[in-house]
């Protein structure tokens, strides 16, 4: 919860979290640099300083893989939510080792006194049209400067100021740069290393991103289907189809998604929005009184949409009914903080 813009604080949860983050990071690297060096063993500093710029480029485009994996993930399963908690840091720890793979890969032109040769490789213009010898590291400076700038967005200072339509907006970039970064593998070293496990690595990585966010896309507008529009009003179902303490999420004609709760005999409505991050409050739950946010626990009120004080988020409400034993919802929003609740007889 925020006052101002310091949203979400240090707390136990992030430091375990960031704490399993760091152990994976290391022992992948390990792994990958034992198993590698007794498949073949690097024979001089500049084969040493290659294994290193391999470990930790895969490293980073698994990272990539799993963040973007992440989101769908949750969708689908609520087991997943944890690792949505804090994803940002997750997304900061890539862009390190992303960096870390370019400063092993200048440290294996310095080691040869080649570094003229990167940069004669970067301004070869004749190059940029071919696709065998395409300049690949491009794909990957430009995959690293959109990391960069996520990374230094991902504090809640850019969130508050940027409004989270927009930061969000910003942070789908995020998706440019997995496309980049692939184009960056198939169109380097896949071309002259020739070993089944890039390939590999590349449609795992890729198809699994896509499968999970078709599926999970699917899945949503499956939920959104069962709603039939009444003068205006979308119906919602029997009162106790909603389950007690939680949502049921429909579409509004526009497209945007209202989560329709009940809290016992109340039943009231609020954009599926967190004032957060965006995150989808209609999967959360109602935890002592306040609609909670599956995503970082933000809180509001079922009433009116305003988080309990001193916070001062708002979110959109919207009218609810009971008619004939079942509850709708008028598509068009109130203004954050509007009440509107009602009442039906059990
Ligand atoms: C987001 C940024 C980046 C990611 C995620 C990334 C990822 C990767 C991956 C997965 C590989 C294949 C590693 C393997 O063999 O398993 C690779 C190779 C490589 N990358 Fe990157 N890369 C990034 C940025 C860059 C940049 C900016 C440069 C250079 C300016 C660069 C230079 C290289 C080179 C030279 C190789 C080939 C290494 C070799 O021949 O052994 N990368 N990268
Ligand atoms: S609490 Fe962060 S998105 Fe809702």
């Amino acid at each position: 919860m925020s006052v101002g813009y310091c949203a979400v604080q240090w707390n136990r949860a992030k430091i375990i979290y960031d704490a399993i983050l760091l152990a994976g990071i290391v022992l992948y690297i390990s792994m990958f640099l034992l198993i590698a060096a007794r498949v073949d063993p690097p024979k001089d500093l500049a084969a040493t300083i290659d294994l290193l710029i391999r470990a930790f480029g895969s490293c980073a485009f698994v990272m990539l893989t799993i963040i973007l994996a992440i989101g769908p993930l949750a969708r689908l399963d609520r087991r997943f939510l944890p690792l949505l908690y804090n994803r940002r840091h997750f997304g900061v720890l890539t862009f390190i080792v992303a960096l870390l793979h370019v400063a092993f890969m200048l440290q294996w032109y310095a080691v040869q006194g080649n570094l003229p040769n990167l940069v004669t490789e970067l301004t070869t213009w004749a190059d940029y049209g071919k696709f065998i010898g395409f300049p690949f590291k491009v794909l990957g400076i430009a995959a690293l400067i959109v990391l960069f700038l996520m990374a230094a967005t991902s504090h809640d200072f850019w969130l508050a100021f940027l409004g989270p339509p927009i930061w969000k907006a910003l942070h789908m970039a995020l998706y440019v740069a997995y496309g980049l970064v692939v184009m960056h593998v198939a169109l380097g070293i896949m071309q002259y290393e020739h070993t089944v496990l890039i390939p590999l690595m590349l449609i795992v990585g890729f198809t699994t991103v896509t499968i999970l966010h078709l599926v999970a896309g699917w899945r949503e507008r499956r939920a959104d289907k069962g709603t039939v529009a009444r003068d205006g009003w979308i119906a919602v179902g029997a009162p106790h189809a909603i389950p007690d303490k939680r949502a049921r999420i429909v579409a509004a004609p526009g497209g945007e998604r209202i989560a329709v709760f009940r809290d016992g005999s109340l039943i009231g409505a609020l954009t599926n929005l967190c004032a957060h991050q965006n995150g989808p409050v209609g999967e959360g739950c109602i935890i002592d009184g306040f609609v909670t946010c599956p995503w970082h626990g933000f809180q509001y009120r079922l009433a009116d949409g305003c988080a309990p004080p001193p916070f001062t988020e708002k979110l959109a409400t919207y009218r609810v009914r009971v008619r004939d034993g079942i509850v709708e919802v008028n598509p068009n929003s109130l203004p954050a903080g509007t009440p509107a609740t009602v009442r039906f007889e059990a």
